[in-house]
């Protein structure tokens, strides 16, 4: 049994409880981090810790701890497990109070950190999926990443039914948000890399943010705007970004066939050069 952090202690993985008045449990009154890890190294660990802090800040939620002690916290837990290659889940929740909704002052943020994990991402073995799509229905501050994820829950639930890898949420404008739990980006017609512009509506992705530079370093242009369901189906090609299943093309949207259905150029450099910098981990 792998051994998980919880407020201070590693404790077993079936003994790793918090209390059910945890606001976190009682309101979603909690935000987290998903970290990848490869060849022992955490990919990307301070533009998500910049990220948890722009969560923590923006809900007014205390920090369980510096970023120092953070990161020797899940070191240690990666090591205790014996981790190289695989995820860290980190949650931080407000903290412990009689259930009422508004926020008390002053409580103790209660901190958990869970590993797992997973065969190190190997861009020759990338398999291209379908996407659906459905209503955004998801608050208005999705760039806290709170556990808040019932929306999403529900869309990838019927992905997975429907056979898809994702669901691509749809804005009232009709524009495609991002999927359930990772970025989407489409390459135009004239070969225009997109992906949309980070605001409140969408999480800017520590991926996406990762391609974005690989792109600009390697002269790939792109553009951050919104796009539209019917701009996404006529694209070439179709992508999304996650820290769980890194870059993974898309070669179908519904019911339409993206392109000619293969993975094509930009999603094989994306694949490429997101690879090489995970084996760098810089
Ligand atoms: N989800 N958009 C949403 C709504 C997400 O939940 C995620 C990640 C992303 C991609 O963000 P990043 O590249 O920083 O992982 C975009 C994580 C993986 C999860 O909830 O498991």
């Amino acid at each position: 049994m792998s051994t998980s952090y919880v407020n201070g202690r590693y404790v077993p993985h079936g003994e790793a409880t918090v209390h059910i008045e945890d606001r976190g449990f009682q309101f979603a009154d909690s935000v987290y981090e998903v970290f990848a890890v490869q060849d022992g190294h955490v990919i990307d660990e301070d533009g998500h810790l910049k990220r948890l802090w722009h969560s923590l800040t923006e809900l007014g939620i205390a920090e369980p701890m510096k970023q120092g002690p953070m990161k020797v916290v899940m070191r240690r837990l990666l090591s205790i497990n014996r981790i190289r290659n695989g995820a860290l889940y980190l949650q931080v929740s407000r903290g412990v109070a009689p259930r009422d909704f508004p926020a008390p002052q002053g409580l103790k943020p209660t901190l958990v950190m869970t590993v797992w994990r997973a065969k190190p991402f190997d861009g020759s073995a990338v398999k291209a999926g379908k996407v659906i799509t459905m209503p955004d229905l998801r608050w208005k501050r999705c760039d806290i990443k709170t556990v808040q994820l019932l929306a999403g829950v529900l869309a990838k639930t019927e992905a997975t039914k429907q056979g898809a890898v994702e669901a691509w949420l749809i804005d009232e404008a009709g524009n495609v948000t991002e999927g359930s739990s990772s970025n989407a980006w489409i390459v135009t017609a004239d070969d225009q890399l997109i992906t949309r512009h980070t605001d409140h509506a969408i999480l800017g992705g520590i991926t996406r943010q990762t391609l974005l530079k690989l792109a600009q370093e390697y002269g790939l242009k792109y553009i951050e705007r919104a796009f539209s369901l019917s701009e996404a189906k006529a694209a070439k090609e179709a992508f999304t970004s996650s820290s769980t299943v890194m870059i993974r093309p898309v070669t179908q949207i519904d019911d339409d066939i993206i392109g000619d259905g293969e993975i094509g150029p930009f999603s094989r450099k994306a694949i490429e050069l997101y690879g090489a910098y995970m084996k760098e981990h810089p």
